[in-house]
């Protein structure tokens, strides 16, 4: 690990050597600044967390803080309340009804600014409608929108009346949305005509009729126009917003929900083909998520915050839509990509909106870093002051770049681990006291207990590396994999018995820091989004030319890592550059765009071990174009040998 810095001139430093203490300035008006919270949480955890609830509006309160029987956690037992009505009703109220929630800003430059009153009036109404759709308490609601601000209103809606939502990222194809919504049993599908992305319409409601084509349980369809282009429409079933939103009356009283009813579903790929629906409850959830963002964040009554995440992932559930809302924030939301029309686009929406907190993943910052300074440098971006990272590990380069160019060497930076399932920041710095070491998250969040530990489970000396565990239960953690409770229990608890499993590498270094490493299991991290390795090769072998797929993530500069397939075909058809194209189309088709592999390399056989296992560490291997390592278990030592050939002969793509 990294030596301390000593006397050495900062610049003979390596990257992840520099050391950055909260500046004082920012440090004096820090919503903590005192390392003591953090012994105050250990010291009583519970205490902790129910001191942070408090400040939320609940109609019964809570007769337990923790009910925690591994696996199955409930926090503030027995009390009632409403998510919706905390992040919007709650304000209201005290008077912020003016106060801007999201200063929106479509890709074709057309602009919204929506309060607090309106977003609260226009979640009532939409609740309304859902209710006269037949959506009852209980009935699970499919969201499949671009990035609008009738999405947020559809989540509010749906956590008002208690109709548990999946969201389904809009980058997913017809295929990935129908595997939701019959895995979730939705009866209603929230959608648009179409969204707007690099200038180009993404096909919403033709997917979703795609989809429902493939499914039982959907009885209404309600589509939001965006694009206004023609799109497929089965009368009787479909309903535009437009028709029905308006005409609803503008009050609908919060449903007071028990702490633990189900707020959301998320899916997300595990090391199977079929992803798992992640369960998401109402009061811890709401508790954990407001917390960590208003400490990790700093968020001050003037700040304009920006998560430039897609609503589709958790990153948008928690620090878009709720954590942001709960506390009251001004938020941006951008629907398109950074660079339309011109690579400088998230520079100009920073210096108008006057963004003071920034948060996005690293191949976002890798990206804008080959793009080259001179986009953020056409900007004023002096009123950021604080700049957040998620998703993948941040390389200590990318860290520096983001630091001086993005942040004016001024601004702290939050590098927050986390995961779908862990549902808030468990791991972060607080930018108000906490010393960061660039590439490393730190330690965990007050009131999170994590530890890194070996094979065996014992915990690794400072110094170290191993397996990231969570030792203790925390308030927004997943409640269960929907329908599946055995998967839960042997994906996350079985591993290492009463503490959960994230599935990451991590190292910790002599002072303590985390620094983690990337995911341990047959999980790929393509531009920070989870796609597991396993659903791109069953998405390969669906094809009628192929016969068998390895699938590996390769690392990748900008994209931290990228999909790399090794295919055999059946016999009879010949490898070609179509056949390739056609393959990736077909995984496209199968999962979405973000499943498209790089790169296809079609090999005559896969290297197998005698029980018949595919060699993946091999496949690395000869993808990175490493030594290989053993290869003793192989069962036809030739066919590395043809793997090489193959890929010397530039047989890829
Ligand atoms: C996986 C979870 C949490 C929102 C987005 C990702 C990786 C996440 C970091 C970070 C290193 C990170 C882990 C984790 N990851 N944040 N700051 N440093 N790795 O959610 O899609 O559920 O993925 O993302 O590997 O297990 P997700």
């Amino acid at each position: 690990m990294a030596s301390e810095t000593g006397g050495k001139a900062l610049e003979a430093l390596t990257f992840d050597e520099r050391r950055f203490p909260p500046p004082a300035e920012f440090k004096a008006k820090a919503n903590w600044k005192d390392e003591s919270v953090y012994a105050e949480a250990e010291r009583d955890l519970e205490g902790f967390w129910a001191g942070h609830a408090e400040g939320f509006t609940w109609s019964k309160k809570w007769e337990r803080v923790l009910d925690w029987r591994v696996p199955c956690a409930k926090w503030f037992v027995g009390g009632r309340t409403n998510i919706s009505e905390n992040c919007l009703d709650r304000h209201v109220k005290a008077g912020l009804g003016s106060k801007t929630a999201y200063h929106w800003e479509g890709e074709p430059g057309d602009t919204r600014t929506v309060s607090y009153a309106d977003l609260l009036a226009e979640t009532q109404r939409c609740a309304n409608a859902l209710r006269e759709l037949g959506v009852r308490t209980g009935d699970r609601v499919a969201i499949y929108m671009p990035m609008v601000p009738e999405l947020p209103v559809a989540m509010l809606a749906c956590a008002r009346i208690g109709a548990p939502f999946t969201v389904v990222f809009g980058g997913f194809s017809a295929e990935a949305l129908a595997g939701r919504i019959n895995d979730s049993g939705a009866k209603l599908v929230i959608t648009a005509d179409g969204g707007y992305r690099k200038g180009n319409i993404v096909q919403l409601k033709k997917n979703t009729d795609d989809a429902i084509a493939q499914t039982t349980t959907v009885e209404k369809v309600l589509v939001y126009r965006r694009t206004k282009h023609d799109v497929p429409w089965t009368s009787g079933r479909d309903v535009w917003w437009h028709d029905i939103i308006p005409k609803q009356k503008a009050e609908c009283p919060a449903e007071q929900l028990d702490s633990e009813h189900m707020l959301y579903l998320l899916y997300t790929s595990g090391t199977t083909a079929k992803p798992k629906g992640i369960v998401h409850t109402t009061a811890g959830y709401m508790v954990g998520t407001a917390t960590t963002h208003k400490y990790i964040f700093d968020i001050k009554p003037d700040d304009v915050y920006w998560c430039a995440a897609d609503i589709g992932w958790v990153t948008g559930h928690s620090y878009i839509v709720f954590g942001p809302l709960a506390n009251a924030t001004t938020s941006v939301m951008y629907e398109g990509t950074p660079d339309f029309p011109d690579k400088d686009r998230w520079w100009s929406i920073v210096e108008r909106y006057r963004v003071s907190i920034l948060y996005c993943a690293p191949t976002a910052i890798r990206t804008f870093m080959k793009w080259g300074p001179q986009y953020p440098h056409m900007h004023d971006m002096r009123s950021l002051r604080l700049l957040g990272s998620v998703g993948e590990p941040i390389n200590p380069e990318a860290w520096i770049w983001y630091h001086e160019t993005i942040g004016g060497g001024r601004c702290p930076i939050v590098d927050t681990w986390w995961m779908t399932e862990t549902g808030m920041i468990l791991i972060s710095p607080l930018p108000g006291i906490t010393t960061t070491k660039p590439g490393s998250a730190t330690f965990p969040f007050p009131g999170v207990r994590a530890d890194v530990v070996d094979d065996e489970g014992k915990s690794v000396p400072f110094g170290g590396a191993g397996y990231l565990v969570i030792t203790s239960p925390w308030p927004a953690m997943l409640r269960g994999i929907y329908g599946d409770d055995q998967r839960y229990r042997e994906t996350y608890w079985s591993r290492f018995p009463g503490r959960y499993f994230a599935g990451d590498g991590a190292k910790r270094d002599q002072g303590g820091y985390l620094w983690l490493l990337g995911r341990v299991d047959d999980v790929m991290k393509i531009s920070g989004h989870r796609i597991s390795t396993t659903e791109v090769e069953s998405a390969l072998v669906s094809h009628p030319k192929v016969a068998e797929a390895a699938v590996i993530g390769r690392e990748d500069p900008i994209t931290g890592q990228a999909i790399f397939a090794f295919v055999s075909l059946r016999s009879g058809n010949e490898e070609s550059e179509e056949l390739s194209k056609e393959l990736r189309e077909h995984v496209v088709k199968g999962i979405g765009s973000i499943a498209r592999p790089k790169t296809i390399m079609f090999t005559p056989e896969l290297p197998k071990t005698r029980s018949g296992k595919i060699m993946r560490r091999l496949l690395r291997d000869i993808a990175q174009e490493r030594p290989l390592g053993d290869v003793t278990t192989l069962a036809d030592a030739s066919v590395v040998e043809q793997i090489r050939t193959a890929s010397a002969a530039g047989k890829e793509d």
